[in-house]
């Protein structure tokens, strides 16, 4: 086998690391560092990253193709913390949000950047559901209900990392029974991929012994300009969805389909995020601009489920998913208060955007919405790809 460059640094990284757990001041850290950053730009620095949280040894894992992408991972809540993509000139931009260390991620109310969400994504009315009769309560972290798994969902977890080869990396956790309020013990498997044509592929696994729900997405925040630019309103976006589910004051769906047609949801043909997001509209009011799951019309992985466009840098993101579901969030809540981003960046209202594929929110309690029960016996299995282009 010849060996890469990207070899070299996977492969000194990944043996620093090992070793590194056991001599936790280990200088050859700084140094395995620089190369990384010389490699990859603006990929931030993994002594950054290098703490031991609940126990357990936190690192930064790079993985990249021979198109010079690449994305960086760490094992704190399985988050992206970069992606580099070449725009439309070939130069290389990170397009998403997130920070240049550790600490920054474990702040209180952090937004969830490049999130591993679960056990169960998005919102839970009052954080109640019942399986065969029995009820059971959540952490309630969001006003009266519960959202991303509650107080410390994947987000704040420690994941076990295994590099698989220069391109994949395996994260794995187990959530112990009663965790959080939710029933059984729930191994978890997920698995990033960067292939050579520039996608990006979350594979998902769950196991339980016990009944219980699940649904698990990534929370990454894009922004196509490049992050840290000030807006998303002018990309260009496009669902394939003719239909969503609208929600009450507290973001919790009513359980009814509403088409999208002469609405500010219809994205079926694209346009700019911006054009409908100020008009006077109950649910734009009720999610403080787009904060809402899309009903996708096929839940398949060859078919495109949304596709956004930067007019700036001319790069295009289309999402792949096999789950039924796209919540679309306009970063309403970015309020850019603290200049904590990467590279001193302040992230301002609506500066970044989310496409989270998932089972609808509150699914349990809604008999009519896909399920999201899991069984003993049964694996949880569900793939989502973010593949990028440039025009
Ligand atoms: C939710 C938003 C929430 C955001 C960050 C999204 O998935 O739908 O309501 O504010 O995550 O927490």
């Amino acid at each position: 086998m010849r060996l890469t460059k990207n070899h070299f640094y996977i492969t000194a990284w990944a043996l620093i690391f090992n070793f590194s757990c056991s001599q936790p001041s280990n200088t050859n850290v700084t140094s395995t560092a620089d190369s990384l950053k010389i490699a990859a730009v603006v990929v931030p620095d993994s002594a950054a990253f290098k703490l031991t949280v609940d126990g357990k040894q936190v690192g930064l894992f790079v993985l990249k193709n021979k198109n010079n992408t690449s994305v960086a991972i760490t094992n704190y809540g399985g988050r992206l913390v970069s992606l580099l993509v070449p725009d439309n000139k070939g130069k290389l931009t990170d397009v998403i949000l997130g920070y240049d260390s550790l600490k920054s991620y474990q702040k209180p109310k952090e937004p969830y950047f490049g999130a591993i969400i679960g056990r169960y994504g998005n919102r839970i009315a009052k954080g109640k559901f019942s399986i065969d009769g029995k009820a059971y309560q959540l952490d309630v972290n969001d006003g009266v209900n519960t959202l991303h798994g509650g107080f410390k969902g994947f987000y704040s977890r420690v994941f076990t990392p295994k590099q698989i080869s220069a391109n994949e990396l395996q994260l794995t956790y187990t959530s112990a029974d009663g965790e959080g309020g939710y029933p059984g013990h729930l191994s978890v498997k997920v698995t990033y991929t960067l292939t050579d044509d520039n996608a990006l592929k979350i594979a998902y696994e769950a196991t339980t012994d016990k009944p219980t729900i699940v649904n698990l997405t990534n929370h990454a925040y894009f922004n196509l300009n490049g992050a840290g630019s000030k807006t998303i309103t002018d990309n260009l976006l496009q669902i394939n969805a003719d239909r969503f589910t609208p929600v009450d004051t507290t973001l919790i769906p009513t359980g009814k389909l509403q088409n999208v047609k002469s609405t500010p949801f219809d994205f079926i043909t694209s346009k700019a995020i911006g054009t409908d997001i100020g008009k006077a509209d109950e649910q734009l009011k009720n999610g403080k601009g787009y904060d809402h799951n899309f009903v996708l019309n096929k839940a398949d992985i060859k078919t495109i489920a949304a596709t956004v466009k930067s007019t700036v840098t001319g790069i295009v993101m289309d999402v792949y998913t096999q789950e039924p579901g796209l919540q679309f969030y306009s970063g309403n809540f970015l309020t850019g208060e603290s200049h904590d981003g990467k590279h001193g960046a302040a992230y301002g209202y609506r500066s970044a955007l989310c496409l989270e594929t998932q089972h609808f929110p509150d699914s349990p309690n809604e008999p009519s919405f896909p399920s999201t029960l899991l069984k003993p016996n049964q694996t949880y299995k569900t793939t989502t790809i973010y593949k990028f282009s440039a025009k």
